[in-house]
């Protein structure tokens, strides 16, 4: 069995699954109430967090697939992108555990994990495909030509991520944090076409998501509580259109532009019902798998060259990708 361990940004997780993709156990603990008061993660406070819970929750992972640490053959960490406060604690905890039984080490990127979660079974999707990751901290189309080399981008955001514009509009409609989720449930109740929130068409395949927020906000500014309580469900309806316009029409776009016959999309924001509906060809990754889990991280663990005992002791994380 592989170990998943992902500590990247805010959910504390531990997976076991088998080579052969199948998740024996995925334990995924949020941290989103303790950041609510904050409006957002903050990242020592993550890492504090990750360090009490890192051992616990893997050993929830454990019991819930009736295995032991001797039961487990390779460890597969995210190492980066994220926090590095966070993904310290989670790295620390990988090679700790492979250390102590001789095990190899996988390291993770964690953008890698979001499209590995396409991977697992019991519905894996085999490679060539077109690839939207949208997530919290980023909005990418991945041209993924095999499950293990680094996926050619075509196109990624230059300003706000994809769930950044979510979580910043649902703080302006004083949803509170994490906001896409929320945006999501409220936006059932309210009218698209009630406002009119353009997203900026930037040149090629990129994205740009921070005039959106900015005409959310003036949308919203100088109006009376009850003038935004009678709004509420049409702001969030028809912002949540806006960003899933942008992000289906550059997703199409992207697609004929490379003749990708099929697309995938992955990450928190693939969780969105709108944009779910609005590609009903595509490949999504199964609900649980779209926010931040360790059962993606050890899917990709499984296409990354291991680092054999004790190579792995110096191992590092990275804030960010170079
Ligand atoms: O992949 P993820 O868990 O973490 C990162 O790697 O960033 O993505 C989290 C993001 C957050 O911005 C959250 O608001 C967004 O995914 N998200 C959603 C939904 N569920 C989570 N955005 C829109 N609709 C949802 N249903
Ligand atoms: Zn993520």
């Amino acid at each position: 069995m592989i170990l998943g361990l992902e500590t990247s940004c805010d959910e504390t997780a531990a997976a076991l699954i088998t080579r052969d993709g199948a998740i024996v156990a995925n334990v995924v603990s949020s941290q989103a109430d303790l950041h609510a008061r904050y409006g957002g993660v903050v990242p020592e406070v993550a890492a504090r967090r990750h360090l009490e819970l890192v051992t616990p929750v893997i050993r929830e992972a454990l019991g819930e697939a009736k295995a032991e640490l001797g039961d487990v053959e390779l460890v597969g960490v995210t190492t980066g992108p994220g926090l590095i406060g966070a993904l310290l604690v989670g790295v620390a905890a990988a090679k700790a555990i492979a250390w102590a039984r001789r095990l190899p080490l996988a390291a993770v990127d964690h953008l890698h994990g979001h499209v590995a979660s396409l991977y697992l079974e019991p519905d894996p999707l085999e490679p060539p495909f077109l690839c939207l990751l949208a997530s919290g901290g980023h909005t990418m189309l991945l041209d993924v030509q095999d499950r293990g080399s680094k996926p050619h981008v075509l196109g990624t955001t230059i300003d706000d991520a994809a769930g950044e514009a979510f979580d910043k509009g649902a703080r302006l409609l004083g949803l509170g944090y994490p906001g896409g989720a929320r945006i999501d449930r409220l936006a059932r109740d309210g009218d698209p076409g009630a406002f009119d929130f353009p997203v900026a068409r930037v040149p090629g395949l990129d994205f740009s998501f921070s005039g959106v927020k900015t005409a959310l906000l003036y949308a919203v500014r100088d109006k009376s509580d009850a003038w935004l309580e009678a709004a509420h469900a049409d702001l969030a309806a028809s912002y949540q259109r806006a960003i899933v316009r942008a992000l289906v029409e550059r997703t199409q776009q992207a697609a004929e532009q490379i003749g990708a016959s099929r697309v995938a999309v992955v990450g928190g924001v693939a969780a969105n019902s709108e944009l779910r509906a609005s590609l009903p060809d595509a490949a999504l990754a199964p609900l649980a798998l779209c926010t931040d889990n360790a059962a993606m991280i050890a899917s990709a663990a499984r296409y990354v060259e291991p680092v054999s005992y004790p190579g792995y002791l110096g191992l590092d994380a990275y804030a960010s990708t170079a």
